[in-house]
């Protein structure tokens, strides 16, 4: 399951197959279900995932800021996706959105809040991010798995709402299986502020997935290494294994 940081050459590549690719989607699924509650939606770190899943809630119909300290590289990402996608800084993205999606190496969260901690409070951030030992140091690991992920991202992101979503299996997944036919892909997420859960599940569900909620202490479950990790199933079967009602 690839999950790594990518060099500048390889993030070039991706945003040119970025837009191919959401240039091919046919959008009728995706903007049939046409969003009632338009959100503002910031991206910090528009790779892999930041560029997946924020290109799945433009065709949703959300505005999107894609930030990245090279902003001019995300001119592909953006055209491909039209008018409701700009690109930024990384300010202009917490300056915007309501939602932030932090889908940065985990060690860039403690970073992120050094640099721009205040502008974190009161939004609800989405965190996808793995900690991952070779990359983001054995140091930040332990204290995942010593506080809880989510609890640590909030404890770093002072004031912001943590979701943790889009974290457990590889983005290709995302670009494959969201808005599929019959039953939807589930996306298990983690958070305690009851609005904030509301808004990343609605969030889920304009990606094309089905959101199966629990709270942020369970986001170890399905954190890298988690026994719901990697794991792809329908929301039923997700439900069954959290131990949730049906
Ligand atoms: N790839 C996957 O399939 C996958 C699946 C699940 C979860 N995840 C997790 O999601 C997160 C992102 O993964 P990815 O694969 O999308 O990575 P990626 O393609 O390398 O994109 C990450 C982006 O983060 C930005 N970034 C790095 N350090 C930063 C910093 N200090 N401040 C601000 N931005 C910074 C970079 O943007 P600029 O250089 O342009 O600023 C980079 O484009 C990781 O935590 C990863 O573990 C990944």
């Amino acid at each position: 399951m690839t999950d790594d940081v990518l060099d500048h050459s390889r993030r070039k590549f991706f945003h040119f197959g970025a837009a191919a690719l959401f240039a091919s989607l046919t959008t009728s699924h995706a903007m049939a279900q046409s969003v009632s509650n338009k959100l503002k939606i910031g991206v910090i770190g528009s790779g892999h995932i930041g560029g997946t899943i924020g290109g799945l809630w433009v065709k949703a119909g959300h505005s999107v800021l894609f930030s990245s300290r090279h902003p001019e590289e995300l001119k592909p990402l953006t055209d491909s996706l039209g008018p409701l996608a700009k690109a930024g800084t990384v300010g202009d993205a917490l300056d915007f959105g309501d939602v932030i999606l932090v889908a940065v190496p985990y060690k860039a969260i403690p970073e992120l809040a050094k640099d721009y901690g205040p502008k974190f409070a009161g939004k609800i951030v989405i965190d996808p991010a793995n900690a991952v030992a070779r990359r983001d140091g054995e140091d930040l690991l332990k204290e995942t798995k010593e506080k809880g992920i989510g609890a640590t991202t909030e404890s770093y992101l002072k004031g912001s709402h943590v979701v943790r979503a889009f974290n457990s299996m590889s983005y290709t997944h995302f670009v494959k299986e969201a808005h599929r036919a019959g039953d939807p892909m589930a996306i298990p997420i983690a958070g305690d502020d009851e609005r904030a859960v509301q808004v990343a599940s609605q969030l889920v569900r304009d990606a094309g997935f089905e959101p199966v909620a629990v709270p942020l202490a369970r986001a170890q479950e399905f954190a890298q290494g988690g026994p719901l990790y990697g794991q792809q199933l329908t929301g039923k079967a997700l439900r069954e294994r959290f131990g949730l009602a049906k």
